[in-house]
């Protein structure tokens, strides 16, 4: 076991972390699709109040924890209830949360492939279908899919302070400032304001039986909740610094970048004539598009906001792929002694090779279908939709069932405590239950 474990040096530095684990492909490219696969503002809406109602709470769950026990995931567990089985749920939240880095990685590879583009072609108007050849080409979405994990296992492997929380402390300023430039580009396209009304009025009509669950796997997932990662990185906030402060700021924080991002992408796709229900590869479509059509009247300034964009996604990507891995390397480290290189390579050959199976399934690989959905498509599913949500069930119950009350109050108020206790778990079985 290690004895010198490492802290956030201060409480901007762990938020700061804390939000660079919340924010990234989950805001700007799932966030999105899913809105569009969902039919827009009542989708939004659904969002909203499953972030403020069960999002926070859960988050104060996992938060306490990890604050409390000063340790990741399954020590955590052993620390808190010992010889108990809770432990296998931190091993459960560890397998979730690689898998989940497994096919972010490809979509992180994505963004490298679009950065590379926009540095050094650039985007034309008629580059449709340019995204689809992309990802079905064996070849070029897995070498960028190895440089990402790659880069990751980098900073993950060089430690808490100087690897996570020095990358976050510059990367999550910067984010804000060009979301908010390319929002603005996109008001100001002809045919904007379809988008943005898509955005802002709701049309309850358009929401399907699962869109309940896909908001909360969508709010879920956006706050990295349910497999350990808020635990783990809970774990290293010292002592005397409030959690529930951070909850509610990295909470806001996430939030508005996923409303920006929205707003940055709908409106573009509305101008480009893409169809909000694209999928996965919405933002990839779309983009490039307004880069282009920007291109025509401003070449420099488009083809400069396409490189920072495409940086940008890349930075959020990997301040949150850097969360998931270090789950699983806290706890080689912690419960294993195993040196943290050697850690983070062992890790890195796993979540590769299933990144591998999830890049080749838009391609050579595609006639695979699980539950009617390519390999990628079937794990994003089968983990944002069901074990997150089964762990973050089991985090709640942990926390209003098993703590002592006492312990718990230290991190929250009784109303808080309250919600984890019964409404929390109530609402997800209950959403469970009902979609089934
Ligand atoms: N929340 C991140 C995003 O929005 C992704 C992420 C980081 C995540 N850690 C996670 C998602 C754990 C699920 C589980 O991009």
């Amino acid at each position: 076991m290690s004895t010198d474990r490492e802290n956030f040096k201060n409480g901007f530095t762990a938020i700061m972390a804390m939000a660079g684990s919340a924010i990234g492909l989950g805001n700007i490219w799932r966030f999105p699709y899913i809105v569009g696969e969902n039919g827009g503002a009542a989708f939004i809406l659904i969002y909203l109040l499953s972030t403020v109602l069960l999002s926070v709470p859960i988050f104060l769950a996992e938060g306490t924890i990890g604050h409390r026990a000063q340790a990741a995931t399954f020590r955590a567990m052993e620390k808190l209830a010992p010889n108990t089985r809770w432990k296998w749920l931190g091993g459960l939240t560890i397998i979730t949360s690689l898998i989940i880095l497994s096919y972010y990685s490809v979509v992180g590879g994505w963004s490298i492939h679009y950065f590379k583009e926009s540095l050094i072609h650039g985007f034309s108007v008629d580059g449709e279908g340019q995204f689809g050849s992309f990802i079905s080409s064996p070849w070029a979405p897995l070498v960028c899919h190895t440089a990402f994990m790659g880069i990751c296992a980098f900073v993950v492997s060089a430690g808490v302070k100087s690897g996570i929380e020095r990358f976050n402390k510059y990367s999550m300023p910067l984010l804000f400032f060009l979301i908010i430039i390319i929002m603005c580009y996109s008001f100001s396209l002809p045919g904007a304001k379809a988008g943005i009304d898509y955005m802002i009025k709701p049309d309850f009509s358009k929401l399907t039986s699962s869109s309940i669950t896909a908001a909360m796997g969508q709010s879920f997932f956006s706050l990295s909740l349910g497999v350990g990662c808020i635990l783990t990185y809970a774990s290293y906030l010292k002592k005397e610094q409030s959690l529930i402060s951070t909850a509610y700021k990295t909470t806001g924080f996430d939030m508005t970048f996923a409303l920006l991002a929205g707003f940055a992408v709908m409106p573009a796709v509305f101008a480009g004539g893409i169809t909000p229900s694209a999928g996965p590869g919405l933002i990839f479509e779309s983009l490039p598009f307004i880069f282009a059509k920007m291109g025509v009247v401003m070449p420099f300034t488009s083809r400069l906001i396409a490189v920072l964009f495409f940086v940008t996604i890349f930075f959020a990507a990997v301040s949150s792929a850097i969360s998931m891995f270090e789950v699983g390397v806290s706890f080689l480290v912690e419960q294993h002694n195993i040196n943290r290189k050697l850690a983070t390579s062992i890790l890195f050959i796993g979540c590769w090779a299933l990144g591998t199976l999830c890049s080749l399934s838009f391609g050579p690989l595609d006639h695979i279908t699980i539950m009617g959905r390519n390999i990628f498509g079937a794990l994003d599913r089968i983990t944002s939709d069901y074990l997150m949500a089964f762990g973050a069930l089991l985090y709640t119950l942990f926390v209003g069932w098993k703590m002592k009350k006492s312990d718990v109050l230290q991190e929250m108020s009784p109303f808080y405590y309250n919600i984890i206790k019964w409404l929390a778990p109530t609402a997800i079985v209950v959403i469970f239950i009902t979609n089934l």
